[in-house]
This record gives C-alpha cells, sequence and structure tokens, in this order.
C-alpha cells in the first residue's frame, strides 16, 4: 500500500500513475482492492461474472485507473479463500476486498476480515449468520442474504395453492439456509414439506435418485436451490427424467439465472423462481445498464454481474465522498442507497445486508433464447432481527 508514501517524493510519472484527483479536487492515494471470487470450480461462470460488473462500475465511475484491483482466485474451497484472504491482506495490503460467491467462503473469512478491520463487500455469498449473529461494522452486503431471497416464495407458493413441497440442494450452507428459510415460511403458511434431500456439493453428477425419491412422495411441486454448472445439469435432468410432467419446478432464482439458462435450454421452461434481479426489469436504469453490460460483453446481466456492478457503485461512491482508507470505507459502505438496475437498495444499517425487492419469475421462450417474465413483484425485503449486534 502506498499509504506512507509523499507523492512530492516521487517522480511527475510515478506522480501520475499513482494519484488520482477526488471530487473535491485533492489528490487522493492509489487504493488497491482485492476481487477474491472463484475463477474455477462449479462457481466459476459467477466469479467472471461479478469480475465483469465490478469493472463496468468502476469505469463508469471514472476510478478504474485510480484502483489497482488484485485478483484471487478461491477455487470456491473455504481453506483456499481464507488463504487467499490472507495473502490480499497481508501482501498486497488491499484497502479493501469484494466478491466471495460461496456461504462457505464467506463463512471461512468472516473472522480474518474482522479482526484485520479491512472493509469487506458481499458481492454474492448469502450466508445469512454473516449479517446475523456474525455481523461485523467491517462487512456490508450488496448481494442478498439466503432467507431474504428464499422467504418470500414460502408465502407466495402457498397463495398459489401449493399445499405439498419437496425440497432439494446442496449439502452447504446456503443449501440448508435457503431450504430452512423457505421451509419455515412455506409451513408458517399453512403448507407441508413432506420430504427433503441434499446432494453432496460440487460432486453430484447424477441427481437421478433424488428425483426418483421425490416423485415418490407425490408433493404439488419440487422447490430447490443450485446455481452454476449444478443448476444447468438438475434442470437439464429433471425433464430427461421425466419429472417435469407431473411436477412442476419452484425454484431459488439463481437456479435459471440469465447466465446459463440457455444452456439449460427448453428443460428451463415454466420454471418458476424467486430472485433479486432479472434483466427485464422494466426501468430506466435497468434498460441503461443492460445497454451498458451488453456493449462490454455482448450479453445480458445477470444478478451476478448486478451484485459486482453494486460492489463496484458502493465503493465509487464511498471513495468519491472522501473516504480514503480502511476505515473510512467500511464507514461509508452501509451508507449506500439508490435507484439502481434492480431497483430501489439500501443497507439496512442494523444488519448491514442490502434491502431490496424480490420478483418472482417465469422462464420463457423469447425472441433469442429463454427469458424472464416477472410475475410478481415483493418490494423492499429486509431480513427480521436476526442476532446481529454491530
Ligand atoms: C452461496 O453459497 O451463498 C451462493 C452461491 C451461489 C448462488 C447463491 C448463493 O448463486
Amino acid at each position: 500500500m502506498l499509504g506512507g508514501v509523499k507523492p512530492r517524493a516521487l517522480g511527475g510519472a510515478a506522480i501520475a500513475c499513482i494519484i488520482a484527483l477526488n471530487p473535491a479536487g485533492a489528490f487522493a492515494k492509489q487504493l488497491k482492492v482485492g476481487l477474491l471470487v472463484p475463477y474455477s470450480g462449479v462457481y466459476a461462470a459467477l466469479g467472471k461474472e461479478i469480475d465483469e460488473g465490478f469493472m463496468l462500475a468502476i469505469e463508469e465511475a471514472g476510478i478504474a485507473g485510480s484502483l489497482n484491483v488484485v485478483r484471487e482466485d478461491t477455487e470456491v474451497k473455504p481453506p483456499v479463500g481464507l488463504a487467499k484472504a490472507h495473502k490480499l491482506i497481508l501482501e498486497d495490503q488491499v484497502d479493501a476486498i469484494t466478491g466471495i460467491v460461496s456461504s462457505g467462503v464467506l463463512a471461512a473469512v468472516r473472522d480474518y476480515i474482522d479482526s484485520e478491520k479491512v472493509p469487506l463487500i458481499v458481492a454474492n455469498a448469502g450466508n445469512d449468520e454473516i449479517t446475523g449473529a456474525r455481523c461485523s461494522k467491517y462487512i456490508t452486503r450488496v448481494s442478498f442474504s439466503n432467507a431474504q431471497v428464499n422467504r418470500p416464495m414460502g408465502k407466495w407458493m402457498h397463495d398459489r395453492g401449493i399445499k405439498k413441497v419437496y425440497t432439494i440442494a446442496p449439502d452447504y450452507a446456503a443449501g440448508h439456509q435457503d431450504m430452512d428459510a423457505f421451509g419455515e415460511a412455506f409451513k408458517a403458511a399453512g403448507g407441508e414439506i413432506v420430504g427433503s434431500d441434499y446432494t453432496p456439493f460440487g460432486k453430484t453428477q447424477d441427481f437421478g435418485p433424488y428425483l426418483t425419491k421425490a416423485k415418490a412422495a407425490n408433493p404439488d411441486a419440487i422447490y430447490v436451490f443450485y446455481a452454476g454448472s449444478e443448476a444447468i445439469s438438475f434442470v437439464k435432468q429433471y425433464d430427461s427424467l421425466g419429472i417435469k410432467k407431473s411436477i412442476p419446478l419452484y425454484a431459488s432464482g439463481f437456479l435459471t439465472s440469465a447466465l446459463y439458462v440457455n444452456a439449460e435450454g427448453p428443460a428451463a421452461e415454466g420454471v418458476i423462481a424467486g430472485l433479486h434481479y432479472v434483466p427485464t426489469i422494466d426501468t430506466p436504469e435497468n434498460k441503461a445498464f443492460v445497454a451498458d453490460f451488453k456493449a462490454k460483453t455482448g450479453r445480458a446481466p445477470s444478478e451476478y454481474a448486478v451484485q459486482g456492478y453494486d460492489a463496484g457503485r458502493s465503493l465509487a461512491l464511498a471513495i468519491k465522498g472522501g473516504a480514503t482508507d480502511r476505515e473510512s470505507i467500511a464507514a461509508a459502505l452501509p451508507k449506500t442507497s439508490y435507484t439502481g438496475p434492480r431497483g430501489p437498495l439500501k443497507i439496512d444499517p442494523a444488519t448491514n445486508n442490502i434491502v431490496q425487492n424480490i420478483y418472482v419469475y417465469d422462464t420463457v421462450a423469447g425472441g433469442s433464447g429463454l427469458t424472464q417474465k416477472i410475475i410478481a413483484t415483493i418490494p423492499n425485503v429486509a431480513d427480521a432481527p436476526n442476532g446481529c449486534k454491530m
């Protein structure tokens, strides 16, 4: 980090490289941010998309030249994520970290981040505990919490006449938290969970045995969470094994993410899911974002792109507001509030988790592949008090 270096002690070219002019007209040092996402493993595509969204935001904000971005691959493995966080903080001396896709990795890095007092902007991982009992004033989440995305679907599905549900998810923190939040809300509304299963995370190739068991329980619907390459396999097998014909599939909306729904193909048509962002949101803010992201990447953005984008935008707001170091960035991040591509968003100061709309959407055939038809909007969803003492 260049924190202790006086610009005057450096040559002109070096100064030009390391300084940026902030809006107040004062010279600011070049800041370093660690981008800690999976670039390999089952969530590799998600990491790349977060990276692209983040870069778009800092380019748009005009701070890309004054931010040194250091990329590290978590491989979706908690011990690797923790080792990379050590490297970013001790060796690179970053001023902030963003990213983290897996709830397991987030749980692993939380205590280290908190003890080193380095601001972390969570750009995906939904682990409820990190904005609950294990919250930290150094951790702000601009993505979602697992409960926030799944809880609303419990009541919504019951209101639509679904009484018996079977749940399936990968066997790690996010899978359990998603199914718990959905199940609690569904049961509170009067529904019954007739069975549930957890599949080995990142290792399951064949969902057949789980789907056969689910079908035998004769539910009105099956509700699942899968993301990345596991989502593609699950959706395809749901169709090819013939379950889709008899039992409707509902999901945590990552299942049919815009990022990979076209790899799922017609098997994804008719899946009903809840999520905080789909690229078809009909607002000027979203239309502009979709156009900008398409111009940069050639494809429509997914929720992962918007999460990276909002992580970059919240960091840019902090820096442009005068934050210059770890402590001032951490203090500024929870003040983030604006109407962005996903709609109005703000950070709940009681938890440092985002407050945002949840959209229920149907995957339908569109002009050039599959698209998302929004069928309900549940506004301003915040987490219930969850044990956070900041
Ligand atoms: C998580 O592990 O929290 C997680 C991973 C991928 C998603 C959503 C949540 O798409």
